[in-house]
């Protein structure tokens, strides 16, 4: 018997697969890596990433869910027992994106409601820094670890988020996830497309375009812009996370996956290529405005969205009320629509391995993630979440991916299986492209990345951070998800719980 729920429609699968690729990944965190590493030399690594790496671990990842039918540490098991940690190491690194992540789209939310009349005045830096999260003030004595008090402004629309998203979880997979993207996803699209276009329109677009588009050689040799693309890829489809395995686990037995993947990789790119031109040509637009340069006019860091954005909006010819909301409101609908998927994988991981049921999955499971992302609602939560976002995607994520496929490929040999699986209900079958991109390219690049970030974080501190505060907030916390991964592999599995089902 499988009582396992199922989406509704194939389309209702691949609009939630879309809607969570499509996320704060590629509307606030595209634009700042692209812009850090080099603008427009960052395309080229990117979508070597995407081809070689990003959709080939999309099929890897749905074929395990739809063969294996369950959460990624089921699905891990039932390849392999011994590859089960795999899976909760991945849930646990979901787990510690779904903390912060939620705090971004809280932000988002406060910054919806102050873009109608731009509460965040003249000087937007000041306003995020000071009037709004109230980050605990360095110069004045504080430091990275410090806490400070929870700040209300923050507080109060996180709040919000986890009940949107844990009333959504409630609900299961078609009437809650496939019906919420259903609603999310094409008005998303709309009010995005609406401020792309206005935003090519403007004076000064082509300068911030030509910045985007023109590949800067000597940039592309940095072996940096390479671990920032791959870094990119995986955080943006979603992959290494353990949500399209667990996604996928709802498809019907007869469903397509290869083509699926295909869709949602691409319609993800073009979503966050789409992003990029809209940002670039916004920031063109302003370097003119101020006589500038367009790198004069971006600020790095995770700020980017919330302080370039705002100016950006100050300085629109008209409707400046009503962009600001399209901008900020897209930034909400598509991270909700990814919230949902990334707490999805722990709600769906627990429901296998201990008979919880949904509710109490999500209360638990959901309960406990809301209640620990109030460390980031605090004064000192950016320092925090800009810890544990680089730690978990570094350490996490890419890591993650790393040893996944080469578990896949190199020790349970399952490629060939696989492949066989995916062909058997697609509509084109893969070629030999695929288990070569999977078992030597990922690997090499992905083995090299490895070594580089280790080197790089061991001889020098992350943003200048303290060594305590680093050990506390990112280390720690990306070990912890790996340590967390052996512990629940541990807990015994129920009597044919590691049987396929057939049906
Ligand atoms: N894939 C999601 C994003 O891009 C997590 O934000």
């Amino acid at each position: 018997m499988n009582g396992r729920e199922q989406w509704g429609t194939r389309a209702g699968f691949i609009l939630a697969a879309i809607g969570s690729a499509v996320g704060l990944g590629n509307i606030w965190r595209f634009p700042y890596v692209a812009y850090e590493n080099g603008g427009g030399a960052f395309f080229l690594p990117y979508l070597f990433a995407l081809i070689t790496a990003g959709i080939p671990l999309l099929i890897m990842e749905f074929t395990l869910g739809h063969k294996y039918r369950g959460s990624a540490p089921l699905s891990y098991a039932r390849m392999n027992k011994k590859a089960e940690w795999i899976g909760w190491w991945q849930v646990a690194i979901a787990f510690v994106i779904a903390t912060y992540y939620a705090v971004i789209i809280a932000w988002a939310m406060s910054y919806t409601y102050f873009a109608v009349n731009q509460k965040w005045g003249e000087d937007t830096g000041g306003f995020l820094m000071g009037d709004y999260l109230q980050r605990v003030d360095i110069v004045a004595g504080g430091a990275p670890g410090d806490l400070g008090s929870l700040v209300p402004g923050v507080f109060i629309p996180l709040v919000v988020v986890w009940i949107i998203t844990l009333g959504v979880l409630f609900k299961g997979i078609k009437r809650g996830i496939e019906l919420a993207n259903r609603i999310f996803i094409p008005l998303l699209v709309v009010m995005f497309f609406l401020i792309v276009i206005r935003a090519i329109t403007l004076e000064g677009a082509m300068t911030g375009l030509d910045a985007f588009f023109k590949p800067n050689w000597s940039e592309i040799m940095s072996p940096g812009v390479w671990v920032a693309a791959y870094g990119q890829i995986f955080f943006s489809l979603s992959i290494a996370f353990a949500i399209m395995i667990t996604y996928s686990s709802y498809l019907s037995r007869k469903s397509d996956i290869t083509n699926n993947a295909f869709i949602t990789g691409f319609s993800n790119s073009s979503f966050e290529l789409l992003a990029g031109i809209g940002v670039f040509a916004a920031l063109g637009f302003m370097a003119n405005a101020s006589g500038v340069g367009v790198e004069e006019v971006a600020s790095a860091g995770i700020g980017l969205a919330f302080v370039v954005f705002p100016e950006i909006i100050n300085t629109f010819p008209g409707m400046n009320g009503l962009f600001g909301v399209l901008f900020f409101g897209s930034l909400v609908l598509a991270g909700l629509s990814s919230l949902i998927s990334i707490v999805e994988t722990f709600v769906s991981g627990v429901q296998d391995k201990f008979k919880f049921s949904r509710q109490k999955a999500v209360a638990i499971g959901g309960g406990l993630s809301a209640l620990i992302s109030i460390l980031f609602a605090t004064q000192g939560g950016l320092f925090f979440l800009d810890a544990a976002d680089y730690f978990i995607n570094t350490f996490g994520i890419a890591l993650a991916g790393l040893v996944s496929v080469i578990t896949v490929s190199w020790f349970t040999k399952k490629l060939p299986e696989l492949q066989t699986h995916a062909d058997g209900v697609s509509d084109f079958r893969l070629g030999s492209w695929w288990k070569i991109c999977l078992s030597i390219v990922t690997p090499i690049v992905l083995g090299f990345m490895f070594i580089q970030n280790t080197i790089e974080n061991l001889t020098s501190n992350y943003e200048g951070y303290s060594s305590a505060f680093l050990f506390g907030s990112g280390w720690l916390v990306a070990i912890g998800a790996l340590v967390i991964g052996f512990l629940f592999a541990k807990a015994k599995w129920g009597k044919g719980d590691l049987t396929i089902p057939r049906k």
